[in-house]
């Protein structure tokens, strides 16, 4: 099956989310996997129903509001993963299920404990059983990097045999090279039995910075899936970035003779929204959605550029959804042409009052900012999901500094609905916040990380921060947004107490 199409697989919502502290809501899962129909990837691996009930959820209510694309859950080779996940996307309009078991000698060994034709069984019961919930069943070798080539052509040949439409073959640990990994791909697509009545795919992982460049080398040799994540997101060092992978093989259709089918207008607003959520900002050197991407500092490439674009571009910043930042509300909207701008970005919020909060910050915002974009209302929405019916609730601050002074902050917030006022001096403001809020909160935990990014341009923006937090080994991203960053920083701490209290997730990795 070696078209000249390349189906894009996106795997942000799930081993995205197997990023330290990217763990993310039900709400903000179904935010994210309606853009993801809106860029117009193939496939959408909306998580591991099997983890726990509310990740079963979150898969559910992805298949429930995705209509385009193909919604996928990932199991273990186990029948009650495979069950958890079938009634998962059951309400999906395409559905996939993802199987995986470990193939290496390492980890058949030493984590599974199974013998080699024990691993082969039970990968052949557990896509025979998937086929049970829906005809496209698709099976990956966790580890197939260190795996003998001999054992991943047989449980291939096998698995197809026993009705897989796609096998995947993954670089769980971010091992090869290019040369390498395209050879492996080409090797196994000549010898496994059967492949040509399947598409193959590639994952691959970041560890060495060659996941990219590995799934590319892969696609040369006839992959024709790629698993990828938005902004590269994912496990440890994380996995392919979509983005990158999108526009390489649209630039350089002559080298890797496919394309793939997403709208890449979509591809900005794709990795500010989950950037926004997860808390992980973009690096702004970063290919394609780096705030540097396209900007040119030196005299000479700036003259080349005006003279001439093509001279130091090789493709256009509006291609890839750099011309967003587009003015869509302001102070005279009213409540429908908000809610209206929701729905398109296809944000429902989950009630009329959670429609009403959201509407009355944004009004307060609009007081304060004259120009309000669509980042500015993905960040009010963030707020108020997080906020609402959860454990630590900021109700106002304010604070005092001075040069050469100590700030002092006043923070006013609630715990599980009582209300307390904390007062208490820092080396800066955002210190002085910090210091205030843990005398009535009292989590103990340890800040990882600070930062803070403008959502939008001009000293009017808001103001998004991220505290990383981490606490008996388990690390949460709190983001917070506002004009003010003292005040989003308080928002971004609060948040990420909030996620501290919240059950953590299991990794479908470590069983
Ligand atoms: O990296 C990996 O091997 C995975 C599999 C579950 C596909 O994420
Ligand atoms: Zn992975």
């Amino acid at each position: 099956m070696n078209s000249d199409r390349l189906f894009i697989f996106d795997t942000t919502l799930r081993d995205g989310e197997q990023s330290p502290g990217a763990s993310m809501t039900k709400d903000e899962k179904v935010r994210i996997a309606k853009q993801l129909e809106r860029l117009r990837v193939d496939v959408i691996e909306a998580g591991f129903a099997a983890a726990s009930p509310g990740d079963f959820e979150a898969v559910r209510a992805v298949a429930e509001s995705v209509k385009d694309s193909t919604v996928c859950s990932l199991a273990r080779a186990t029948t009650h993963d495979i069950d958890a996940a079938g009634k998962a996307i059951a309400p999906a309009a395409r559905k996939r299920i993802h199987t995986f078991i470990a193939t290496s000698p390492i980890h058949m060994e030493k984590k599974l404990r199974m013998n080699p034709d024990q691993v082969v069984e039970a990968a052949i019961a557990a896509v025979r059983h998937a086929l049970t919930f829906t005809p496209d069943v698709e099976f990956s070798a966790e580890d197939a990097v260190r795996s003998d080539i001999d054992f991943l052509v047989r449980i291939f040949g096998e698995v197809i045999k026993a009705g897989a439409t796609t096998i995947n073959v993954p670089d769980t640990v971010g091992y090869s090279v290019p040369g390498q990994w395209g050879d492996r791909m080409r090797q196994l697509i000549e010898r496994t039995p059967g492949a040509d009545k399947v598409i193959w795919s590639t994952h691959c992982h970041n560890d060495l910075g060659m996941a990219v460049a590995n799934s590319l080398s892969a696609v040369l040799q006839g992959a024709r899936q790629v698993e990828c994540t938005i902004n590269g997101l994912g496990e440890r060092a994380g996995n392919a970035s979509l983005e990158e992978i999108v526009m390489a093989v649209k630039t350089r259709r002559d080298v890797f003779a496919c394309d793939s089918n997403i709208d890449t207008s979509q591809i900005v607003p794709s990795s500010r929204l989950v950037s926004q959520i997860t808390g992980y900002p973009v690096q702004p050197n970063k290919a394609v959605v780096g705030a540097n991407a396209f900007a040119h500092e030196s005299g000479i490439h700036q003259d080349g550029v005006l003279k001439h674009r093509e001279t130091y571009e090789i493709m256009r910043a509006e291609d890839v959804g750099w011309s967003a930042n587009r003015i869509v509300l302001g102070k005279l909207s009213g409540r429908n042409a908000f809610r209206q701008r929701l729905e398109e970005l296809g944000i429902a919020p989950a009630s009329e009052q959670a429609l009403n909060e959201a509407f009355s910050r944004f009004k307060e915002l609009a007081d304060r900012k004259s120009e309000i974009f669509d980042e500015d209302l993905q960040a009010i929405v963030s707020g108020e999901a997080s906020v609402s019916a959860e454990r630590f609730k900021l109700i106002s601050m304010s604070q005092s500094s001075e040069m050469g002074e100590k700030p002092i902050s006043k923070v006013v917030f609630s715990i599980g609905g009582d209300e307390v006022r904390v007062e208490a001096q820092g080396n800066g403001p955002v210190d002085a916040t910090v210091k205030a809020i843990e005398k009535e909160a009292k989590s103990g935990a340890e800040l990882l990380l600070f930062s803070v990014n403008a959502i939008t341009t001009g000293t009017e923006s808001q103001g998004e921060v991220t505290m990383r937090l981490q606490k008996s080994g388990r690390v949460v991203n709190g983001v917070g947004a506002d004009p003010d960053i003292v005040v989003a920083s308080a928002l971004a701490y609060l948040n990420a107490l909030n996620r501290l209290a919240t059950e953590p997730k299991a990794n479908p990795q470590q069983p």
